[in-house]
């Protein structure tokens, strides 16, 4: 038998309706915000993430699923969605007509990751991208956006805010660490030994324990910002404070995308294992730029569709449609013709065989219709149609002229 691949899902029954509640939710919130949907394709040139997410990442290092297509072109499935709304941002040249632009997506994200509770190689995030605003408001109102998202959804978190600086103090500081991790000797993790000549600041991130221990006195980013990124970051804590935001300071934040300047932040649940993280996002000024595009101020943030699933508190479903059924064969065609008329205005559940009263409704309470419509010969007769509804549970005779 054929299986689904290691890492990766089908969607399907009960699991799509929280799915989609979670797309509707999302999506109507970011359209409250000022967002416009973008979808772009799942495949790009492998370049755009190298350029982007960076070469040291270990996405770009370990996890793209990349090949070389029939045309000889080096490509590969998206493994987060950023990148992709940057590249059509500077190609519809959308940076160089100035102004707002605010973009949101959904959709499917590749990484040949090890698979876990909540980590797949297919998973499927929903993103926002804003384009053109410098302002730190800016980065509050987004995370108050993912806030009003969870909290519309039942679900609680707690945020994880950093700054990484910008481009005046982030050199010296890399600097700084630099010589404290290599002051660390040998008993630093060879991951680390690589970070320290790709991007060092990524040791902070470190997963194993013993360099977490040696690097506790390390110097904190938080405590070297240039005035202008410090400014920044107390104007984003005051901003979150007067609109009620709880946050914590995590001097680790780094992020696991090489494109971030300025605000880094995370959401967290402490409901779903080690695979915490349900939203990441931040600031990524000069990416724009390094894509070749005009220079253009730029945050936005994505979610975790699949770990956030388990999470969602679905609101009660109350019953909706018609199901009609025949109890004889000479029926059938009959609840065919009702339901194509029917179903111009609602949902129609039909059964293209004869059953008795009883096995139709069954069938109808599974598909959680409201009204329960049978038809037989006696009723082929009368021109009539017996209708229950499923809810208040009364029942009735109606002329068929009448549905
Ligand atoms: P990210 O932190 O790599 O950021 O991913 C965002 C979210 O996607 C994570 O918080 C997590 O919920 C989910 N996620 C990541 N990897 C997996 C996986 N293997 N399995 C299941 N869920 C996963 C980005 O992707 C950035 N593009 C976010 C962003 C947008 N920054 C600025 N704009």
């Amino acid at each position: 038998m054929i299986k689904s691949l290691r890492g990766m899902n089908d969607i399907l029954s009960e699991d799509y309706e929280r799915f989609t509640h979670f797309i509707n939710t999302a999506t109507n919130i970011a359209q409250k915000y000022g967002y416009h949907f973008i979808e772009t394709p799942l495949l790009e040139e492998t370049a755009l993430f190298k350029r982007s997410v960076g070469e040291s990442s270990d996405i770009v290092g370990k996890e793209m699923y990349q090949f070389i297509d029939k045309g000889d072109n080096d490509v590969c499935l998206r493994p987060e969605g950023t990148a992709g709304v940057v590249r059509a941002f500077i190609q519809k040249k959308l940076d160089k007509a100035g102004g707002i632009h605010r973009f949101f997506y959904h959709g499917p994200m590749f990484r040949y990751e090890r698979p876990q509770k909540g980590r797949l190689r297919e998973f499927h995030q929903f993103g926002v991208e804003s384009f053109g605003v410098d302002s730190v408001y800016e980065d509050a109102t987004m995370i108050m956006m993912v806030s009003d998202i969870l909290k519309a959804l039942g679900i609680g978190y707690r945020l994880q805010l950093n700054s990484l600086g910008d481009n005046n103090c982030m050199p010296q500081y890399r600097e700084k660490l630099v010589e404290f991790v290599k002051g660390c000797g040998d008993d630093i993790c060879e991951d680390c030994i690589r970070r320290l000549d790709t991007n060092p600041i990524r040791v902070l991130d470190c997963k194993n324990e013993s360099c977490q221990a040696l690097y506790k006195d390390a110097p904190k980013l938080i405590n070297c910002l240039c005035k202008n990124c410090e400014d920044d970051f107390s104007s984003l804590k005051k901003i979150l404070e007067d609109n009620n935001i709880d946050y914590e300071i995590d001097t680790n934040l780094v992020r696991g995308l090489d494109y971030y300047s300025k605000t880094a932040f995370e959401f967290v649940s402490d409901n779903i294992g080690s695979q915490s993280a349900i939203a990441g996002g931040g600031r990524y000024d000069r990416l724009v730029e390094f894509l070749d595009g005009r220079p253009t101020p730029a945050v936005g943030f994505a979610m975790g569709i699949e770990r956030l699933m388990e999470l969602i508190v679905m609101p009660e479903v109350s019953r909706e449609g018609y199901y009609i059924g025949a109890m004889d064969e000479e029926a059938v065609s009959l609840v065919v013709k009702l339901a194509h008329k029917k179903r111009k205005t609602d949902r129609v559940i039909i059964d293209y065989k004869a059953k008795n009263f009883k096995n139709h409704i069954k069938s109808a309470d599974k598909e959680n219709v409201k009204y329960f419509c049978i038809i037989g010969s006696n009723e082929i007769q009368s021109a009539t149609m017996t209708v229950k509804n499923l809810e208040d549970k009364t029942q009735r005779t109606m002329d068929l002229k009448d549905f």
